[in-house]
């Protein structure tokens, strides 16, 4: 971890008042720690968009009965097993199957492979959640 550095803000008067409401509505200690955490959702998102390596989860639900519908889930997974770190498979209840994919690799490549999984006709609901290798936010 790098040296800590403290520096000056200023901030118009009723942006800190809405930066300190998100503070207490988020259970921050301090302002420092928020704005640590802000501005790394801001680095981690321009990793997303730059293209860098990143790391995700993609979560994906859908109807097992429905024909051909876990070949097709299963072929994406294997054309793209070179992003995916593992996966999990719950069985939510007798017809929801949840799927959970921890995906690591190129943002564009990651980003490819769920929206490739969303448009899959039959999944009921897909989502990446965009996260960070770890490397380059500190
Ligand atoms: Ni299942």
């Amino acid at each position: 971890m790098s040296e800590l550095i403290r520096f000056g803000v200023s901030l118009p008067e009723d942006l800190l008042k809405k930066f300190d409401e998100h503070i207490s509505r988020n259970g921050y200690s301090n302002r420092s720690e928020a704005m640590r955490d802000l501005i790394r959702e801001d680095l981690v998102h321009q990793q997303w968009s730059h293209g860098t390596e990143v790391a995700g989860a993609i979560t994906v639900v859908y109807d097992h009965h429905q024909r051909g519908l876990l070949n097709r889930i299963t072929a994406l997974q294997h054309d793209w097993q070179h992003l995916i770190l593992c996966s999990q498979h719950i069985h939510l209840d007798h017809h929801n199957c949840l799927e959970i994919l921890a995906v690591k690799g190129p943002a564009e490549n990651v980003s490819a492979l769920a929206n490739s999984l969303k448009a899959v006709k039959g999944i009921k609901h897909a989502t990446l959640n965009m996260t960070s290798t770890g490397h380059g936010i500190e």
